[in-house]
């Protein structure tokens, strides 16, 4: 099939994947891998601007991502998965874009500031934390792409990509096209004690936990705060599980929950039990392909060169029509 549309996407490697990660951003990478030319890269260099001073977990992460990405179906030859850093056009296009990029759009952007603020561990005064945006506009415009799977959080910086891309295409000719935000329909993942499901907070369900911790993790889960007793009616709007139910559960098991719930039939530990079947019967799969992939020691490594090569021969075309534009 020859596919029209071009897409492309990354994360920071930090590490193993959990529920929210699948549910808001990987399984729409995966089906886009069918329709859309897609490029799906390790956002390294992003995770130095805020880990500059203790770099040694960078590739052990990068390999826990990149199995979690096999194993929840990302297929090498049905995409190109590559690592940011071996790609130094990025670099290039990167530095090229903050010619042109304000530091008044860099300083204003709610995601910095937010982080500034809330980020106390770890001084994000640096020069490459502040630039974040325009590294990302470089990841994402090298690929021309017409739209960006993302999660929600990353909309401002999306916007300040399409902002450098008017900004480049008013100085120098059109090149780039202003990529929309390819959100999720919002698949709601609580983490297990209701806050976001996050790694900083210590609240996830990871797809490569083994099966023994999934089970102790969600008999741990908080349910509706107010249903002390299987006799009290409970309420699934206000419970953390509920909503896993609505992914993973049937239109009639989650209809039957629903009812016995509210009616006080079904209790919070049955109701548990349902929810750990149906997550086991979805991760065993994932966690078979992760453990094959996992075996074969150079299997990371070979799907990264491989991606690096075809990324490259794109980025390269882009870079030229840019120096061209930009008189260099
Ligand atoms: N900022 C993204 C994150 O935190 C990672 C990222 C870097 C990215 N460059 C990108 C995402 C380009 C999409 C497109 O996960």
């Amino acid at each position: 099939m020859s596919k029209e549309l071009r897409t492309v996407s990354g994360m920071r490697p930090t590490g193993p994947l959990h529920l929210g990660h699948y549910f808001g951003v990987l399984k729409n990478w995966v089906e886009l891998q069918h329709t859309e030319e897609a490029y799906f890269f390790v956002a390294d260099w992003h995770a130095l601007t805020s880990d500059y001073a203790d770099p040694s977990r960078v590739r052990e992460n990068i390999r826990d991502m990149v199995l979690d990405w096999v194993a929840a179906g990302l297929d090498p030859e049905k995409c190109v998965i590559f690592r940011q850093s071996e790609v130094k056009e990025h670099a290039e296009l990167s530095l090229l874009l903050s010619m042109i990029t304000p530091v008044s759009w860099l300083e204003r952007n709610p995601t910095y500031k937010e982080q500034q603020q809330q980020i106390t561990t770890k001084d994000l005064g640096n020069a490459g934390f502040l630039c974040y945006p325009v590294l990302m506009a470089a990841d994402i415009l090298m690929y021309r792409p017409h739209g960006v799977p993302v999660g929600e959080d990353q909309l401002p910086h999306l916007e300040l990509t399409r902002e450098i891309a008017r900004r480049f295409n008013h100085f120098y000719g059109a090149l780039f096209p202003e990529p929309l935000a390819m959100l999720t329909p919002a698949a709601k993942c609580p983490g297990l004690d209701g806050r976001k499901m996050s790694k900083s907070y210590n609240n996830g369900i990871f797809l490569s936990d083994p099966m023994a911790d999934i089970s102790q993790k969600i008999r741990g889960m908080f349910t509706d705060p107010a249903r002390l007793r299987k006799s009290d009616p409970g309420n699934p709007s206000v419970c953390n599980l509920f909503p896993y139910h609505e992914i993973l559960s049937s239109i009639a098991e989650r209809e039957d929950i629903r009812q016995g719930c509210t009616g006080a039939q079904l209790g919070c530990v049955d109701c548990k039990k349902i929810f750990l079947k149906n997550l086991e019967a979805f991760l065993a799969p994932l966690q078979e392909r992760r453990a094959s992939f996992a075996a074969r020691p150079s299997a990371v490594t070979d799907i990264l060169l491989a991606g690096n090569d075809r990324a490259r021969a794109f980025a390269l075309q882009t870079m030229s029509a840019v120096r061209e534009k930009m008189g260099l």
